[in-house]
């Protein structure tokens, strides 16, 4: 591809964000997704692909907009898939909480693990720890690989899990090696970019979460030349079932941020609220400031990105 797309894909995560923006603290996360959903869908369409979403709301019969093959763009070449998360945090922005986001990635067609609604177990990590994770090994034994490959201590490390029951024994096991951890409530994606950029106080994303959001953070790792690791985990025959009509026979399989993400791959994520990551929207009298990281996996060039939206110029949906 020769255009670098991810300048153009901020314009769709800011749309998406200055929406949801206006839902943070409201308590309705449904509105809140719907908003971003909405931008997000309408700003996609001014941008130059023929893109089909991948990885989207849901299935064409559950989600009005950007549902699993529904095609995007202004219909001129190049043919991308996408995967969006509109509002990755719904239940963050619903209460304002911290690391709200909307984001969306794009590769060249069949790029993107078509990742079916269900839970991956994930690790991650930046490029200072690249090739020093492995899924299969034990927290502890990860820990201890990814604190050499940064030359610092365990006690350094910082990781970050969703603070879940299913974590309980993972939790347990990290304090008992002695790294630091940082529970969240919601939003697996944001910290998982995180560990990827110097300075961000993250070290590692753990555990388990959503599949789809998986792949969204590998092809964010991926543009940053960082590393992870993924394995679907079935909770039901329904959902080995649901993952075989996408093309999925291997169960057990541990998939590489390659596998996730192949091709030149770009990715996008605006701020809703301010995270390790990225600030939230900041509104103010005739307009608004947005934070976004935009990225392009050829070059590996990471841009963070400050806009002034002035909606007198440009109103916000
Ligand atoms: P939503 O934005 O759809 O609310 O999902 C947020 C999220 O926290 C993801 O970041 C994470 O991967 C997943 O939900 C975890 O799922 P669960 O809440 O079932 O543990």
């Amino acid at each position: 591809m020769d255009r670098n797309l991810a300048l153009e894909l901020v314009r769709v995560t800011e749309s998406a964000a200055l929406a949801c923006g206006r839902w943070v603290g409201k308590g309705d996360k449904n509105s809140a997704d719907e908003a971003a959903t909405n931008a997000m869908r309408r700003t996609l369409d001014s941008i130059g692909i023929d893109g089909t979403v991948v990885i989207g709301e849901g299935e064409m019969d559950d989600a009005p907009m950007l549902y699993i093959g529904e095609k995007v763009g202004n219909g001129s070449a190049p043919q991308v898939d996408i995967a969006v998360d509109p509002l990755e945090g719904t239940n963050i922005c619903a209460k304002g909480t911290s690391g709200a986001i909307t984001t969306i990635a794009l590769a060249p067609r069949g790029g993107f693990l078509n990742a079916p609604d269900m839970y991956m177990e994930k690790i991650a990590v930046g490029p200072s720890a690249r090739g020093a994770i492995d899924i299969n090994a034990s927290a502890t034994e990860n820990l201890t690989r990814v604190a050499a490959a940064k030359k610092c201590y365990v006690e350094d490390l910082t990781v970050v899990i969703l603070d879940r029951p299913r974590h309980e024994k993972l939790v347990e096991e990290i304090r008992r090696a002695g790294a630091r951890i940082h529970l969240i409530q919601d939003g697996d994606v944001a910290p998982a970019v995180a560990a990827a950029v110097e300075g961000s106080g993250v070290d590692l994303l753990m555990g388990i979460g959503g599949a789809p959001e998986g792949v969204l953070a590998a092809a964010a790792l991926k543009c940053m030349g960082g590393d992870m690791q993924g394995r679907l985990v079935f909770m039901s025959n329904e959902e080995r079932e649901r993952a075989l009509t996408m093309g999925i026979s291997d169960f057990e399989k541990v998939y590489t941020t390659e596998e996730m993400a192949k091709g030149d791959v770009f990715f996008a994520a605006t701020g809703v609220t301010n995270g390790d990551l990225l600030q939230g929207v900041r509104y103010y009298s005739g307009g608004a400031e947005t934070h976004s990281i935009i990225m392009r996996s050829r070059s590996r060039t990471v841009r963070f990105v400050t806009s002034r939206h002035c909606f007198d110029f440009k109103p916000a949906y």
